[in-house]
């Protein structure tokens, strides 16, 4: 019988989720032999410290402080960074490809600031640089991506790649609670971090959806070609008014293809009941993806914490391991073929949506009329109207659904709205997606 080859494995990192995948490695051996085979051995787990629980026994002799005991073992095949962060973890995944060692990663910031550096880095050596843990934690949408869909050119790619802010978004749906005391409650639970803010300002999502962008459109982006909006100005009532309408509102990350031009933004999304993400609640993820050969599919699961993160890092080190045995590292391109339809990445001011409009104003004759006379003079022309009850003394809200507007004229004609001496506080436009890809 052919002995089984031993991959051995260099863990960097036993927080959150280094500490399930060693628990997996150590405890799942048997079963991942057999499925893979190939032996997976866990032979340097380094950390800053070892005297806090980790809810993982690691035998005292894998343990190191030492990030250079995994870097320089030459016994070493897999290095995994799960410290986060773009410094030392840049520094240290250049070192171990520089050194012949495929690299997983869940590291989504550092992908998004220095993908390009390190995907050469990889190439250069020869090796495998894999990151399915980055995007959707649980949901193997890199796989997906990179293999199951190889044959389909994309034209949309739009997600729900933020457990923190879907889960505060549906929470003020199902609970009634204001965006802070949403926020709390999701702190209470551990679904947010004790400083939230990349996560509340669609920074994260961006990460994301550059990562996607890649893997789907085949082109690098920087994160400033990305326009990014968080949820922090979404109001109580606006959740409602949308749930009157049909709507709910989503924390989206969207790549879409209109025109040969690239279209890439992370902002609050009113969404139709019937649309496929209208149900993804909580801290669930999904990533919505149109190709030409299979139409619409919909990939959805838990997006973050340590059993979906780890199930990500571990499946991305069996592909290692796999692809060493059958003498065939590195096998997937990096840098993938560029989508041969997009000429161009869409400027913001030229995006075309519908939009939800709240207007806060005196209620008097002739209000409806201005407004409507200030949008007609940007070319946006109004699919319906919604006089809601009044507020506060003499001020009603009125909300309005617009047909396909073009940024630039909405952020011109919003300007001019709330010049109006009766429009007492900055209106709010939110942009809507349509179900058009069946
Ligand atoms: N948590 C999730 O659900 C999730 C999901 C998908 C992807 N990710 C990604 O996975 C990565 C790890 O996340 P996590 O939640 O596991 O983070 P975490 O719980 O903070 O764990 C990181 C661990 O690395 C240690 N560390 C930091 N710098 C180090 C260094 N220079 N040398 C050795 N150890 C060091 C930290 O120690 P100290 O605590 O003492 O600093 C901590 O124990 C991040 O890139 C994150 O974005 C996380």
């Amino acid at each position: 019988m052919p002995q089984t080859t031993t991959i051995n494995v260099g863990l960097i990192g036993v927080g959150t989720v280094g500490a399930g995948v060693a628990r997996a490695l150590l405890e799942k051996r048997r079963m991942l032999e057999q499925r893979i085979g190939a032996r997976l051995v866990l032979r340097r787990a380094c950390d800053k410290e070892f005297r806090r629980r980790r809810g993982v026994r690691l035998p005292p002799s894998v343990t190191t402080t030492d990030a250079s005991k995994v870097l320089r073992d030459p016994d070493i095949h897999v290095v995994v960074e799960l410290i986060g962060g773009i410094e030392p973890a840049r520094t240290l995944i250049l070192e171990a490809l520089r050194r012949g060692k495929h690299v997983v990663t869940a590291n989504k910031a550092l992908l998004a600031h220095a993908g390009r550096e390190l995907f050469a880095a990889a190439r250069r050596a020869n090796v495998d640089l894999y990151f399915e843990a980055a995007v959707g934690g649980g949901i193997p949408i890199i796989k997906a991506l990179r293999e199951g869909l190889i044959a389909n050119e994309l034209d949309a790619i739009l997600g729900i790649v933020n457990g923190t802010s879907n889960y505060v978004l549906t929470q003020m749906r199902e609970k009634r609670l204001s965006f802070h005391e949403a926020l709390l409650e999701a702190k209470h639970h551990g679904y947010a971090e004790r400083n939230p803010a990349l996560d509340i300002s669609g920074g994260d999502a961006a990460h994301k959806l550059a990562i996607l962008t890649l893997l789907g459109f085949g082109v690098q982006v920087r994160l400033s070609d990305i326009h990014v909006e968080g949820i922090s100005s979404i109001s109580q009532a606006d959740i409602q008014y949308a749930d009157e309408l049909g709507y709910c509102i989503k924390p989206l990350a969207i790549a879409k293809q209109v025109d040969h031009e690239l279209e890439l933004r992370v902002h609050p999304t009113l969404l139709a009941k019937t649309h496929l993400l209208a149900n993804v609640n909580g801290v669930y993820n999904a990533v919505y993806v149109h190709g030409d050969m299979v139409g619409a599919e919909l990939f959805y699961g838990r997006g973050a914490g340590q059993g979906p993160a780890a199930s990500s890092v571990v499946s991305d080190i069996a592909d290692i391991a796999r692809n060493i045995v059958t003498g065939i590292a590195p096998r997937m391109p990096l840098l993938p073929h560029r989508h041969r339809g997009i000429r161009r990445l869409r400027r913001m001011g030229a995006v075309e949506t519908r939009y939800y409009m709240r207007f806060m104003a005196t209620d008097k004759p002739g209000v409806l009329a201005r407004i409507a006379g200030v949008l007609g003079r940007h070319h946006i022309s109004i699919a319906s109207v919604h006089q809601k009850e009044r507020r506060a003394a003499r001020i009603v809200p009125v909300v309005m659904m617009t047909h396909e507007a073009r940024e630039a004229d909405m952020r011109r004609a919003l300007q001019a709205i709330d010049r109006l001496g009766f429009v007492k506080h900055p209106t709010v436009a939110i942009r809507t997606e349509a179900p058009r890809y069946k």
